[in-house]
């Protein structure tokens, strides 16, 4: 980037959610930020599990079956092991991924390795094309050294996915950082999940594409994101620009930014299954329950 550009307009926060409690699984308790419904395409889903009571977490997510889409999760504290319906077994630790992908079938588990200590992380659910839904299913994992992190004076971004560009916003550091390129890129959504960290009175700027639907999760702390105050566990939808400013008060703050290419095509969602129309949903019940959901 050249210090002469003119900076790119900076969206705005234009909706502030509050994430729900819920539970899912076997019972784990976890805050529920948008489901389905909630029309934030590409993205179907955002859970956050936050909890050091094993009493919220020790029942796990055992055995149930996607198809559809791809599910992300990101572990910040804790141990969870994977399994699926294959036999495939991977460990997800704290600063790990798991980029899966359901396409045509996954019965799966995600189990605690844990009795004690504090459990915390993400779930984001990110949509197929209608063209990929029934692709074989298939899994990243990423240990926490796979995943990048951009070093800025004040702030710090792990690049889960996609190519960050952020400078930083004070005019003392004039100098933009070399883009920084995830493990994660590309794809019909082009997605790219940045953890966001900023000491207290630093503040970001960072490059996004202006079509994608763009949001910002914060989990700690309570930043001023797209011109506003974003408390903890609130979610922000972000629009019309180039860029998103993200601004730590007094204390230091942390912010899921995160965006897509929206698909523009329609969502039927019945539980763990996401498809374009009730025919396919009800497909996928049938092959459910027919022990074929997975069959090639
Ligand atoms: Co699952």
């Amino acid at each position: 980037m050249n210090a002469n550009t003119p900076p790119a307009p900076t969206r705005t926060l234009a909706r502030i959610l509050k994430g729900q409690p819920s539970s899912d699984g076997g019972g784990v308790r976890l805050t529920r930020v948008i489901s389905p419904e909630f029309g934030l395409d590409p993205f179907l889903l955002l859970d956050e599990f936050d909890s050091a009571e094993a009493s919220d977490y020790i029942a796990g997510f055992p055995a149930h079956p996607h198809r559809g889409f791809e599910t992300v999760t990101y572990m910040l504290d804790g141990h969870l092991q994977h399994e699926d319906h294959l036999g495939n077994r991977g460990d997800l630790v704290a600063g790990g991924v798991q980029w899966m992908t359901a396409g045509r079938g996954i019965i799966h588990s995600e189990m605690p390795q844990q009795t004690e200590g504090r459990m915390r992380g993400f779930q984001l659910w990110l949509n197929l094309p209608a063209a990929e839904k029934m692709k074989p299913a298939g899994y990243r994992d990423l240990e926490p050294t796979q995943i990048p992190t951009a070093a800025l004076p004040g702030a710090r971004v792990r690049v889960l996915a996609g190519t960050l560009a952020a400078t930083l916003s004070s005019a003392t550091a004039a100098a933009a950082a070399e883009p920084t390129v995830g493990p994660i890129v590309g794809g019909a959504t082009d997605p790219f999940y940045f953890d966001v960290g900023v000491e207290a009175a630093a503040s970001l700027r960072i490059a996004v594409p202006p079509g994608h639907t763009v949001f910002a999760y914060a989990f700690e702390g309570t930043p001023r994101v797209g011109g506003r105050e974003l408390p903890k566990s609130h979610l922000g939808v972000l629009v019309d620009g180039d860029a998103v400013e993200i601004v730590a008060g007094t204390q230091p703050a942390r912010v899921l930014l995160i965006g897509g290419r929206p698909l523009r095509e329609p969502v039927v969602h019945y539980g763990p299954f996401v498809m374009n129309s009730a025919q396919e949903i009800e497909q996928a019940i049938r092959d459910y329950r027919s022990g074929k959901l997975t069959a090639a």
